[in-house]
């Protein structure tokens, strides 16, 4: 059985490692990977491909970046002959991007049959272009994998057939289980003269945060606060830095001495530093998972998330992006009970799930 995976954007690349691995272990499994380029800097893609052990894709359709137009259209363009000439008898696509969408309606469109890895996750919000790409790619896939029981609850909701769908835990934990140990020997946190439990850590790449100049300036207004009592480390997405100087905030930045503003890391070195921070502000959603894992407080700076579990059962927290919330949650947060949660099916084996189930499809 023919099996390709696409890969495109940074968080595809956590989500698609133990998926290949479990593929290529599998003795009636041919698996093929694709990137589409959507993200290719060295620090948003190779070095993903070398920590995780990720095989070199067989196909990189370069796409690079652009409107969201222009870039789910360039996908769809290139990846269609990819496609004709492999045929394959499953493609799988993991997340919300837009490579996510574009391949799937490719796929769904040529009659080769579509899995979606992280299926059934909503934030009702439609202003989130990953929202638009969530409920498309799950009305055309074939297989809905889902990681937790909030997705199995909107998918009924939409009236999704229940042969379909198939609780089978989170592939991103998978990727956190097994690299837990190798992050433990990263020396990035003493590198930057920091001390476990004595600093905050910090993603942004939401448009609706960091597009808005209004919102991305009251966030810096909370972060301008807490790090003056504790090191504040950010390790800042391409968007984002892009936004800093187009917004005219720069400078602003500079003048935070508390404030450490680093290119994007890799996965081990991430993972080492959320382990050991006091508390992760954010507005990812792979980040939300991890902390629950882990154990550390998260502030999510966004009105909604899709993974409530990390809420109900985790160390997430919905703090919006006021600046006194922020800093009054951030506050409370410093002395929180740490208590890791493993939410069920986050058990290191949803990749091993997922492709026993497509192998007997
Ligand atoms: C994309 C996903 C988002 C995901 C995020 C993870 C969509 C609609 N969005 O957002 O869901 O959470 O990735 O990181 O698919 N850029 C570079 N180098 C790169 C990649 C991007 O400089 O390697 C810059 C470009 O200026 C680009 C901008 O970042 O225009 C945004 O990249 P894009 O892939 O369009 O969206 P993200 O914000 O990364
Ligand atoms: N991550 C990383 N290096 C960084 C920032 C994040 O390896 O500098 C990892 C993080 O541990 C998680 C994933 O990237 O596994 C999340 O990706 P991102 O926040 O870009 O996307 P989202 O989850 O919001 O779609």
């Amino acid at each position: 059985m023919k099996i390709m995976h696409i890969c495109g954007a940074r968080p595809n690349f956590m989500k698609i490692a133990p998926l290949m691995r479990a593929a290529r272990a599998h003795a009636s499994i041919e698996p093929m990977l694709v990137h589409t380029g959507q993200h290719y800097d060295e620090r948003m893609s190779d070095l993903f491909f070398r920590q995780l052990d990720i095989p070199a894709p067989d196909l990189n359709l370069e796409v690079g970046s652009g409107s969201h137009a222009r870039q789910t259209a360039d996908i769809m363009s290139r990846f269609e002959p990819v496609l004709l000439e492999h045929r394959p008898h499953w493609i799988v696509v993991v997340g919300d991007v837009n490579s996510t969408i574009a391949c799937a309606l490719v796929a769904a469109k040529l009659g080769v049959r579509v899995a979606h890895v992280e299926a059934g996750l909503r934030s009702f919000d439609r202003s989130m272009p990953e929202e638009i790409n969530r409920i498309l790619t799950d009305a055309i896939s074939d297989l809905l994998f889902v990681s937790e029981p909030s997705g199995v609850e909107n998918l009924r909701g939409e009236g999704v057939p229940e042969s379909k769908i198939h609780l089978v835990g989170n592939v991103m934990i998978d990727t956190l289980l097994a690299n837990r140990a190798k992050a433990e020997t990263s020396d990035i946190v003493a590198s930057f003269g920091l001390v476990p439990r004595g600093y905050a850590l910090v993603t942004l790449h939401r448009p609706s945060n960091v597009d808005e100049p209004g919102v991305f300036s009251g966030i810096l207004d909370a972060l301008a606060i807490i790090q003056q009592e504790m090191p504040v480390v950010f390790p800042i997405h391409p968007r984002t830095r892009a936004n800093l100087t187009r917004l005219g905030l720069a400078s602003r930045v500079a003048g935070l001495t508390g404030l450490r503003l680093i290119d994007p890391v890799g996965y081990i070195e991430f993972l080492k530093l959320t382990s050991e921070a006091a508390v992760v502000l954010t507005d990812s959603g792979g980040i939300q998972e991890e902390t629950t894992i882990l154990g550390v407080p998260c502030l999510t700076l966004r009105e909604n998330t899709e993974r409530p579990i990390t809420i109900e059962q985790g160390t997430n927290h919905l703090v919006g992006v006021n600046s006194d919330r922020i800093i009054a949650t951030w506050r409370s947060s410093r002395a929180e009970h740490r208590a890791p949660k493993q939410p069920p099916l986050w058990d290191g084996f949803a990749a091993n799930r997922i492709v026993k189930i497509l192998a007997d499809a």
